[in-house]
């Protein structure tokens, strides 16, 4: 079609960019089969690793002998920590300050651990041998229950710590002890509580699960001795991070470092950190001088790579009588496990905890976390959440619950008097956070409209009557749910990884044709990046989506990033995408005047092209733009068309939710059966409609597992229990419920497109939605709080507890 005649409109369509429900390009190969994992690559010549693990929760090793499986035919090699000392390799540094053993050092102290690395010709041979190396114990006692790790008592599990008074994170208050952090205003806040009408305090404990993502973790490495360069194929998060804590571990020079993430087939956290494997496969490499492939299987994902959670919060509330909270108070225990191996930004030992506040307008409030050393696998990763804000979500909103069932007051009601006004924004926290943007009581109010909230009331009054006379077997649960979320790590000022600041980064590069290759320092493990960034540059720089490839998990091309974790894809690289592309516009913009002899200020921008101010038929499209840049410029101007931004937020983006959950239970059974769920999100600008929806589905999909059955959870010996998908629940599409979504939109004021993080809010909202939902059935039966995972048998005890079988 002629350019001159086409409406704006149209030529807006053409280009797919923000706020078109654009289908995902990258879908293209993985529904043919054609992704590229790391198990893809096949190298050759190239060895295979395996992992002899502890049967024992808490042993001394009293020997290894690995003569046998080197004697089986195809065994190349085991490694143990012997062979890793000398290379100060037998331990590693973790995200949070801490050590972790590598391979386990004279003791194990989780079931599992990592022991020796076996290496052979092939994966079979690799299983067949790591049964041949004999590994004699002397059991010691086990800490299984965080709540026991101080005592005076205790069994030592860090002996390499023994002597450390202080840690990363101060002083230590235990041998098993890791950290203590406090935020608030204490004594400000013990006195609103010393006078307070109304007091709540309960226990919330968010139990121990896993990110579980189909794609277990898994690396190749691949040492060139001759070139002195080392190439890493791996399952990683955050591909430059790696590369970095690589050459600081190694000693390699980070420029010989390649560190390529492919494909990868889901993260939520549990592919953020270092891992024994990665670092076993590298050394194997070195060694051997021929690559080497790890690659977990299932039972190792769940039982030894990140857990995430295991948060035990004491929450108390302090209200007046009529509801207006007024402070908010929590003591954390939480169970890190053996190593402190959280992921989470640097000087954040307990990651967003403080957000804790909710969407809450309270005054005063104080938090303080207690890590402890358990005998259990370590992590504490962010499990399609923001560091802890999951923990913090759920702890506000089950004590909302619980204050309007003390109260007698409907919870909506409750919130709605709490609710930080729309006025209020930027909102200040009681915990120091600087709330961007919201209108919590709009989209409060527009879930109750649609799903009818006083008519489920009613009916959940009828049924409690009607249950109360034996008529019928069945409990309703009306849950409702309203989080605000932090995502978009973050001002480097505030957040850093390993001391690298926690910036993003986009460059983006125009071809004299007019397509654009673009590359990110983010990694998408299923987001749909290569769809949505090029829709950011689609709608700034006039180019069609479909024009554009967008390239991220390559270190040896991609600008440096910190990666794709925390909902921060979209606030920080996505930024970078939208500053990249105003750059390369602004450049456009002089060149557009040049073709058409006016000064730059004479013309403007529209949608794709430049055109003359008052004279819309005079225009240069970007296409013609592109082929200028190369070959007829200003005077003086260096050709080319392209740019790089390192973006460092201002702040953190703020996204919220409203959710309901209306649920029936059958008090014979503990059979709970989601009859509806209302999820309303809202992420600032949307870029794509489709996508944000997928990623609503799929956090729902996780919370609803999460909450009604998910977890790991280990007996008095320390044994893990739930670590194949025989126990731990992973829904498929016969269990999970049927999604309704829907929007409102408060864009950020700092972001450059106004967008905000959006993978994990249905996460953060869903689980504390499902929850309140069946602690809502059994409330009028005065059940106290009842702890997740909500699975059919737990829900029947309570019912039992309760004397419902009688
Ligand atoms: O960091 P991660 O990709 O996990 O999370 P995200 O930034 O929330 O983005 C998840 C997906 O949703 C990406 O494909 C985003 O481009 C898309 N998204 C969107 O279309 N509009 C938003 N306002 C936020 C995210």
């Amino acid at each position: 079609m002629n350019e001159m005649i086409r409406t704006q409109a149209e030529r807006a369509e053409v280009l797919q960019g923000m706020g078109c429900k654009r289908k995902r390009t990258e879908d293209i190969r993985f529904t043919q089969g054609r992704g590229n994992y790391v198990d893809d690559v096949k190298l050759p010549g190239m060895l295979f690793g395996d992992f002899v693990r502890s049967s024992h929760a808490h042993a001394r090793i009293k020997s290894i002998d690995a003569s046998k499986a080197l004697a089986l035919p195809g065994v190349k090699a085991v490694l143990t920590a012997a062979d890793l000392k000398p290379l100060n390799l037998h331990y590693m540094p973790t995200l949070a300050g801490d050590v972790a053993a590598v391979l386990a050092d004279e003791k194990v102290l989780f079931q599992n651990q990592e022991i020796a690395f076996v290496v052979a010709e092939d994966r079979y041979i690799a299983a067949d041998a790591i049964e041949l190396v004999d590994v004699e114990y002397e059991a010691l006692p086990v800490v299984v229950d965080p709540f026991q790790a101080m005592a005076p008592d205790a069994p030592l599990l860090r002996e390499d710590l023994k002597e450390k008074r202080v840690g990363p994170h101060g002083e230590r208050k235990h041998y098993n002890h890791i950290f203590n952090w406090q935020v608030g205003d204490k004594p400000a806040t013990d006195a609103v509580f010393a006078n307070a009408e109304v007091v709540t305090k309960d226990l919330f404990t968010y139990h121990r699960t896993h990110p579980s993502p189909l794609e277990t973790c898994q690396c190749v490495a691949s040492m060139d001795k001759v070139k002195g360069e080392l190439t890493i194929w791996g399952t990683f998060q955050a591909p430059h991070v790696v590369r970095t804590v690589v050459s600081l571990l190694s000693g390699i020079a980070e420029h010989k470092i390649h560190v390529i993430a492919p494909d990868i087939g889901g993260g939520f956290g549990n592919k953020v950190g270092v891992y024994p494997g990665y670092v076993c496969s590298v050394v194997a490499s070195i060694v051997l001088g021929v690559p080497v492939k790890w690659v977990e299987d299932r039972m190792e994902n769940l039982s030894t790579t990140s857990f995430a959670r295991d948060y035990h919060m004491t929450t108390e509330l302090a209200a007046t009588k009529d509801g207006k909270i007024l402070a908010m108070r929590i003591h954390v225990l939480a169970d890190h496990g053996a190593f402190d191996a959280c992921a989470d930004p640097s000087k954040w030992p307990a990651g967003f905890m403080n957000i804790c506040t909710g969407s809450y307008d309270i005054p005063v409030a104080h938090l303080e976390v207690d890590g402890v050393y358990t005998n259990k696998a370590s992590g504490g990763v962010a499990y399609r959440c923001s560091f802890r804000v999951t923990e913090a979500v759920y702890a506000i909103e089950r004590a909302i619950e619980v204050l309007a069932h003390r109260l007698g007051m409907d919870s909506v009601e409750l919130r709605m008097k709490n609710f930080i006004r729309a006025e209020q924004f930027p909102y200040h926290s009681a915990l120091g956070w600087e709330y961007d943007s919201g209108n919590y009581h709009f989209a409060m109010q527009k879930v109750m409209d649609a799903v009818g909230y006083s008519a489920l009331r009613a009916e959940q009054k009828a049924i409690q009557e009607a249950f109360s006379r034996g008529e019928t077997r069945q409990l309703m649960g009306v849950g409702v749910a309203f989080f605000t979320e932090i995502v978009g790590a973050g001002p480097s000022r505030n957040c850093d990884i390993l001391g690298v600041g926690m910036f993003d980064s986009a460059e983006i590069r125009i071809h004299p044709t007019g397509s654009i290759v673009a590359r990110m320092g983010t990694k998408s493990q299923g987001q749909g990046h290569e769809t949505t960034y090029a829709q950011i540059i689609a709608t700034e720089l006039g180019i069609p989506a479909d024009d554009i490839t967008i390239e991220e998990g390559n270190t040896d091309t991609a600008p440096y990033g910190l990666g794709t974790y925390g909902s921060r894809s979209t606030p920080v690289a996505g930024a970078a995408t939208a500053v990249a592309a105003r750059k390369i516009r602004a450049k456009a913009q002089m060149i557009a005047a040049h073709l058409l002899e006016v000064s730059e200020y004479d013309v403007e921008w529209d949608i794709d092209r430049f055109r003359v101010k008052g004279l819309p038929e005079k225009f240069k499209t970007m296409k013609e733009i592109a082929w200028a840049a190369y070959n007829n410029l200003p005077p003086g101007m260096e050709p080319g068309l392209e740019a790089v931004n390192y973006y460092d937020p201002p702040n953190m983006t703020y996204p919220f939710g409203a959710y309901v959950c209306v649920m029936d239970i059958d008090v014979d059974t503990g059979v709970a059966k989601t009859r509806r769920f209302y999820a309303l999100d809202d992420c600032g600008t949307r870029i794509n409609p489709m996508i944000i929806e997928g990623q609503v589905h799929g956090g729902l999909t996780e919370a609803f597992a999460v909450s009604m059955g998910q977890e790991i959870s280990y007996d008095a010996q320390g044994n893990v229990m739930g670590a194949s998908f025989m126990d731990f629940f992973l829904p498929t599409a016969v269990e999970t419920p049927k999604w309704e979504t829907d929007f409102t939109v408060t864009p950020s004021p700092h972001h450059p497109i106004g967008a905000k993080g959006v993978g994990e809010s249905p996460h953060v909202g869903g689980v504390p939605c499902f929850s309140n939902a069946v602690n809502d059935a059994f409330a009028f039966l005065e059940a106290g709080h009842i702890q997740m995972p909500h699975d059919a048998w737990r829900l029947w005890s309570v019912a039992d507890r309760l004397g419902l079988h009688a």
